[in-house]
């Protein structure tokens, strides 16, 4: 039997797709209806959502608080609930190993960074992840993205081309970037992290839980 891995505030299932890459049989959770989620699916609050049962943990807590796509000038940060402190004190309570991610400048722990250019992905998407319960030493070399743009390999993070030769985040471009190959819209797109992150992820996640 596979472990199983509860995927807290899901999407459509970006993070999802690479732990089961990994090995993982992966259950979903999102406040809203996610009809593009491959996996079984519960449209819950993922802070009261029940966490018996499972071998480990991956939560992804909206990002606007922090991202720095939105602009402090729009006034968009203050209007957001900050979810990374109590999804993480909710996630210790179960004393499995988890996983929390989100975007550069949530205010993270020990966390380690990940960008696409580690993967042969043609996507920066830089994204922090820390990690409870189980440790990474070796991490895969990123690649210069200057160098990328330049030669035309990068496509761009927020939804238009902002150099030459960056290509354009269209949805083709952002699936094929992200390596994504089930069906999203480019809202979609635009908040999952590529499946390569999380299947790096999960494979040492996944060595824990065999312990
Ligand atoms: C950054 S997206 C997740 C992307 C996903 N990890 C992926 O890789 O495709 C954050 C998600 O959290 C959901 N969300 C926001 N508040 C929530 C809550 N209280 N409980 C569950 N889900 C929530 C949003 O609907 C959104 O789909």
């Amino acid at each position: 039997m596979k472990p199983k891995l509860l995927d807290l505030f899901c999407g459509a299932g970006g993070a999802a797709m690479g732990y089961h890459r990994a090995g993982f049989e992966v259950v979903g959770v999102d406040i809203n209806p996610q009809p593009h989620y491959p996996f079984e699916f519960h449209q819950a609050d993922a802070l009261t959502f029940p966490l018996d049962g499972y071998d480990a943990y991956h939560a992804s807590p909206p990002c606007q608080a922090y991202s720095r796509a939105f602009s402090p000038l729009v006034g968009y940060r203050k209007e957001h609930p900050d979810l990374v402190a109590p999804t993480r004190d909710y996630l210790k309570a179960t004393g499995k190993p988890f996983v929390l991610e989100n975007v550069p400048g949530a205010p993270m722990l020990n966390y380690i960074k990940l960008n696409g250019t580690m993967f042969g992905l043609k996507t920066k998407k830089e994204r922090w992840f820390e990690l409870h319960g189980f440790e990474i030493w070796l991490m895969p070399a990123p690649l210069n993205t200057r160098g990328m743009i330049k030669s035309g390999k990068l496509v761009g993070i927020v939804g238009h081309s902002n150099y030459a030769n960056e290509i354009i985040a269209n949805k083709e471009n952002l699936a094929a970037a992200y390596s994504i190959d089930w069906k999203m819209n480019r809202h979609e797109l635009r908040q999952a992290i590529p499946p390569a992150y999380t299947e790096y992820i999960g494979k040492y996640l996944m060595d824990v839980v065999k312990c």
